[in-house]
C-alpha cells in the first residue's frame, strides 16, 4: 500500500531531539528523509547514554526510524555543492541548529529561494523572536520557559519538570504539521514558506489551560477545583495543583493495594459528576448522595480532599487493576499509574504498533514507540535507523555523481 507523503522529499539537517522527531513522523508517513551528519561524528546522540558499545545509542535510534542518512562537510565549498543540488531536488528543509547556524553555512532563506522557490524551510529554535531569540535551548529550558514548570509539582515544594519530552518531541509535533500544512498551501501556490516553531511557544501551547487559569484568577482572585482551596493561599500567579486535574472534573491519585512497595500502585481517579451516585455505591458512601455537602458538584469542591481520603480508603484495598475493572464497569473514569516496564510488556500495546521490536545490526534487538498517528491508508512500519552515512555513496549517484567524484569526495573528507 502506499503512503501519505510518497514521493516528498525531505532534506533533514535536524539533530538532538526535537527536529529529529519531526522528521521521524514525516518518514513514517513515507516522506524520503535524507539526513545530513557530519562525517564521523553524525548527530551527537549516536554516541550519547550508550548501553551497547560502539553501537548507535537508543537515544539515537528511537528517533531517527525510517531515515536515510549521507554525511556532508557543509562547511567546505565541495560539501555546499552537493548540499546545493538537494535543496534544488528537496521538497522540504528541516532543521534545529543554534540559531544562525544555517545562516553561517550559507544557506539563507533568501540563497535556499534562488535555489529552490518550491522549498519549505522549517526550523526549530527555543525561542521566537524577542529578549532570547539568540539563546541555545533545551528540553527542560523550554519547560521552564514555557509555563509548564512553574505549574506543575506540589504547592510546597519547587518548580518541576516532566518526564514528557513536551519541549522537544511536542515542538516537533507542532512542526511536522506546519510542514505539511506548508506542503498543501504550495499545491495553490507553488511556492515554498518559512515554517517556524519555537519550543518556548509549543510548550505554552500545551499549557494552554494554565493561561486560561490564570485569567480567572486574575479576575476572581481563587481557583475552586485546585487543592489550595478553600483553606490555602492564593497568590498572584496560578500556582502547582499537585495531582488535580484543575478542570471542570476533579480527579486526584489515590494509593491502591501494595503501595507501601509498589511506587507504581496508584490509580488516577476521576469524581465525573455524572457517575457520583455510582462512586458513592461502590465505595459504599451511599449517604453522601443526600447529604447536602456533598450532593452538587459545587458543594463538593470545599470537601475534595476528604471526599479523595475517603475513596482512597476503598482504592487501597484492590490492585490498581482490580480497581479498573470494577470501576469502568460503572463507566467511573479512572486510569492505572503504569510503569514504563507495564508498558514495555503491554501486548495491547504491541498490537497496534505504539510499541514495537526492532532489529539492528550492531546493536540487536531494542523496543521503540511506533507511529502514535495511525492512518488506516498510510500503515506505518517502522524501521530500523540508519548507520552513519549508510546511503552516502546511494544518494550522491542518485544525484547524478560518478563512482570517481564519490570517491574524490570520500578521500578528500567531504563526505
Ligand atoms: N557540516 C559542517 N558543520 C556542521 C554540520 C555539517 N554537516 N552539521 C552541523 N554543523 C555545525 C553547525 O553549522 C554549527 O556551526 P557554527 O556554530 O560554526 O555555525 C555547529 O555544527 C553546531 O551547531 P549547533 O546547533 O550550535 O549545535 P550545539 O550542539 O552547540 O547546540 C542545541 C545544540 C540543541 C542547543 C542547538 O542546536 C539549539 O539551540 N537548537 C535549537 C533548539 C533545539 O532544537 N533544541 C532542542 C534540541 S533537542
Amino acid at each position: 500500500m502506499g503512503k501519505a507523503l510518497d514521493g516528498v522529499k525531505i532534506l533533514d539537517f535536524t539533530h538532538v531531539q526535537s527536529g529529529p522527531t519531526c522528521t521521524q513522523l514525516l518518514a513514517w508517513f513515507g516522506a524520503d528523509v535524507i539526513k545530513v551528519e557530519r562525517e564521523g561524528v553524525g548527530d551527537i546522540t549516536r554516541g550519547q547514554l550508550r548501553d551497547v558499545p560502539d553501537a548507535d545509542s537508543l537515544y539515537f535510534t528511537m528517533l531517527n526510524h525510517n531515515k536515510r542518512s549521507i554525511t556532508i562537510d557543509a562547511k567546505h565549498p565541495k560539501g555546499k555543492e552537493v548540499l546545493e543540488k538537494l535543496v534544488r531536488e528537496c521538497d522540504v528543509l528541516v532543521e534545529n541548529f543554534a540559531p544562525g547556524a544555517l545562516d553561517r553555512m550559507g544557506f539563507t532563506w533568501e540563497r535556499i529561494q534562488e535555489l529552490n522557490p518550491k522549498m519549505i524551510v522549517a526550523s526549530i529554535k527555543g525561542f521566537g523572536p524577542g529578549p532570547y531569540q539568540d539563546c541555545k535551548v533545551y528540553e527542560n529550558v523550554a519547560q521552564c520557559a514555557g509555563g509548564a514548570a512553574s505549574t506543575t509539582g506540589f504547592d510546597d515544594g519547587p518548580p518541576l519538570v516532566t518526564g514528557a519530552q513536551i519541549g522537544d518531541s511536542g515542538t516537533g509535533l507542532h512542526l511536522a504539521l506546519g510542514i505539511v500544512t506548508a506542503l498543501y498551501q504550495r499545491k495553490t501556490t507553488g511556492r515554498g514558506q518559512k515554517v517556524n516553531a519555537a519550543m518556548q511557544d509549543g510548550v505554552l501551547n500545551l499549557c494552554r489551560v494554565k493561561l486560561r487559569d490564570q485569567q480567572r484568577l486574575d479576575r476572581t482572585h481563587v481557583l475552586e477545583e485546585y487543592p489550595q482551596y478553600p483553606n490555602g493561599h492564593f497568590g498572584e500567579a496560578v500556582p502547582r495543583a499537585g495531582n488535580a486535574s484543575g478542570g471542570g472534573q476533579p480527579g486526584w491519585i489515590l494509593k491502591c493495594k501494595g503501595w507501601e512497595t509498589d511506587p507504581n500502585a496508584y490509580i488516577y481517579f476521576i469524581t465525573q459528576a455524572p457517575v457520583w451516585k455510582q462512586i458513592c455505591n461502590v465505595i459504599g458512601r451511599e449517604e453522601w448522595l443526600t447529604d447536602p455537602r456533598y450532593a452538587t458538584p459545587k458543594a463538593r469542591l470545599p470537601h475534595l480532599t476528604e471526599i479523595f481520603d475517603e475513596i482512597e480508603k476503598w482504592t487501597m484495598t484492590k490492585s490498581k487493576f482490580e480497581a479498573m475493572e470494577i470501576l469502568n464497569k460503572y463507566d467511573i473514569p479512572c486510569g492505572p499509574i503504569l510503569s514504563m516496564k507495564e508498558i514495555a510488556e503491554e501486548p495491547s500495546l504491541r498490537k497496534t504498533g505504539t510499541v514495537v521490536e526492532v532489529d539492528h545490526p550492531t546493536r540487536g534487538k531494542y523496543l521503540t514507540v511506533g507511529n502514535p498517528i495511525k492512518l488506516s491508508d498510510s500503515p506505518t512500519e517502522v524501521k530500523r535507523s540508519p548507520l552513519l552515512g549508510e546511503h552516502t555513496d546511494e544518494i550522491m549517484k542518485e544525484l547524478g555523481y560518478t563512482d570517481a567524484q564519490i570517491r574524490e569526495l570520500h578521500e578528500a573528507k567531504v563526505i
